[in-house]
């Protein structure tokens, strides 16, 4: 398993500085969380932010679109050349041709669904999609603490696409630490975001290297 920071998490004064935490601490993917103020009660970075932010690293984007219609907004981020860009099915109205259009772009693509969403919304995308995002927090804010329910989701999940054959990766986001972090690897997921798992630490470096050498093991 990855572990990919939440930059959201980090000292917003100071993304630099947080890139490089990522980088000393051995981070392939660095999440972005993309807020309007609109689908989630919260507002965060637009494209302008992470090209500044995408100067100071070269980390891999892993950029999480928490807005009302994507559609109207995403090649502003598509632009930005992330390895990664998902869309949340909830807010999402022609799902496939938003999912074709990032793989067109050449950039990994990604459906996400809130704790409450089940999936079986994806199952006709599935083929098509690089991963799968679960949310483990109700979207907006970083600090929440992990739904365990959504474990299941995983261990569901996994079995579908074992069962299709398919190289779909399985991302989890929200509340995941050095806690629940062994929990999380065994259901089956790929990649972990951890926002306040890794900057809530006095050494996020320090602590990012000590979660990846777990998850990697
Ligand atoms: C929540 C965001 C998460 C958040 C994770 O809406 O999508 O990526 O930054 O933060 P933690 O790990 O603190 O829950
Ligand atoms: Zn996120």
């Amino acid at each position: 398993m990855e572990i990919a920071p939440s930059i959201f998490a980090a000292d917003l004064g100071n993304l630099e500085a947080a890139a490089e935490q990522c980088r000393r601490g051995g981070a392939r993917l660095l999440h972005v969380d993309v807020m309007d103020g609109h689908f989630v009660p919260n507002l965060t970075f637009g494209p302008p932010v992470i090209a500044g932010l995408k100067d100071k690293t070269e980390i891999p984007l892993d950029i999480h679109l928490m807005v009302s219609d994507p559609d109207r907004l995403l090649d502003l981020y598509l632009d930005l050349e992330p390895q990664w860009v998902s869309v949340h099915v909830e807010a999402a109205t022609h799902l496939d041709r938003t999912v074709q259009h990032i793989r067109e772009r050449g950039v990994g693509a990604g459906v996400v669904l809130n704790p409450g969403t089940s999936i079986e919304m994806i199952r006709e995308v599935l083929p098509l999609l690089d991963f799968v995002l679960l949310m483990s927090v109700n979207p907006g804010f970083s600090g929440q603490a992990f739904i365990p329910y959504v474990l299941e989701k995983v261990r569901r999940l996994r079995a579908e696409i074992d069962k299709l054959g398919l190289s779909t990766m399985i991302e989890i986001d929200g509340g995941v630490d050095g806690d629940n972090l062994d929990e999380v690897k065994s259901a089956g997921v790929d990649v972990a975001v951890s926002g306040s798992g890794v900057f809530g630490a006095e050494d996020p470096a320090a602590r990012l290297s000590e979660l990846l050498e777990r998850a990697r093991a």
